[in-house]
């Protein structure tokens, strides 16, 4: 039985799996430059973060119709529900979507069609986090805020996503401000590729309860003093950290380390369609490949709760 876990860093984009992909493509007419899903799989070699962003901007394009995005939702949850997770908070991406034309009611909608009944339907609780994409600009993402007012009973927060370096969290300064007068949740992406001055930005700048990533905190003695005295979450994703060439190989991880200076760490799986394993994968790879004991485990396991956004009796509910 795997350990009950809340899942806190996941893209539903990042769930697209090949053979969905190819169905999706098929019922709407979408054409792939990949022949087949084997081929499709092979192209998932990525060097960065860059890389690995064009294609997965390239494979959403298939998402078109509300029920696209129902169909989406509703392949994760028995997959994460099989892998332990009782409450996820779900990253969706509207502005590469309403690029292509598709209306943010589409995605919302689609995607409350599963996660409104995943409860009841696989025992998961879940809650819908709306990011910006860092690399468009602060105008596009005040507009997507905007476009999302009408949707907000289903939005517990607002994340901050995309090509990181170049694109510090201070650009977003307004539209944070702006989501926290609404009552939403903020967290964001910080110090996956960026510097460690842009996790302290997010915290400082744009008032985030937790940082996505936080990997490269641990060049900074001060700031990760700082991450501990706070007790400022940070939602970990090995697997996505190795094949995106943030570290060398699995072993040299600083999960442990991070664990050791007392950080809030949780490990998370990011876009498992592409990074070679859902939230269990992640943390029994991390079993073996750090030599994590089953306490330390649990210790993950019990912070994925503690770094939710869940109320505290539903926290115990969910566990
Ligand atoms: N969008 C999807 N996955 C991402 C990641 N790991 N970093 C930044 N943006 C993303
Ligand atoms: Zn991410």
């Amino acid at each position: 039985m795997p350990l009950p876990k809340a899942e806190l860093h996941l893209h539903i984009e990042g769930t697209l799996e090949p053979e969905l992909a190819f169905a999706l493509a098929a019922r709407n007419g979408v054409p792939l430059p990949y022949a087949h899903t084997d081929e499709l799989r092979k192209a998932y070699q990525f060097d960065d973060l860059q890389s690995f962003l064009n294609l997965y901007y390239e494979l959403m394009a298939v998402l078109r119709t509300e029920q696209d995005f129902e169909d989406l939702a509703n392949a994760y949850l028995p997959r994460a529900a099989a892998q332990g997770v009782r409450h996820a908070e779900i990253f969706f991406d509207p502005q590469a979507h309403i690029a292509r034309g598709v209306a943010m009611g589409t995605v919302v909608e689609g995607l409350w069609r599963a996660l409104g009944r995943s409860t009841e339907n696989h025992g998961v609780s879940t809650q819908l986090i709306m990011c910006f994409l860092r690399d468009e600009s602060a105008e596009s993402a005040l507009e997507t805020l905007e476009a999302a007012k009408p949707y907000l009973d289903r939005i517990i927060g607002i994340g901050l996503d995309s090509a990181e370096v170049g694109h510090p969290p201070a650009k977003f300064r307004e539209v944070y401000e702006a989501a926290a007068a609404l009552g939403l949740r903020r967290v964001a992406h910080a110090g996956e590729e960026g510097p460690p001055e842009y996790i302290t930005e997010a915290l400082d700048v744009l008032g985030v309860e937790r940082i996505d990533h936080g990997l490269r905190c641990m060049e900074d003695d001060a700031l990760v003093e700082r991450l501990v005295r706070e007790r400022v979450p940070l939602t970990l994703c090995p697997l996505s950290n190795v094949r995106l060439r943030a570290v060398d190989v699995l072993a040299e991880h600083p999960l442990p380390a991070m664990l050791d200076a007392g950080l809030l760490c949780t490990v998370n799986s990011d876009d498992p369609a592409y990074f070679g394993g859902y939230v269990a994968d992640n943390f029994h790879a991390v079993r073996d490949a750090l030599g994590l004991d089953q306490e330390r485990m649990r210790e993950l396991a019990r912070n994925s709760f503690v770094a939710s956004f869940l109320e505290h009796d539903e926290e115990r509910r969910a566990r």
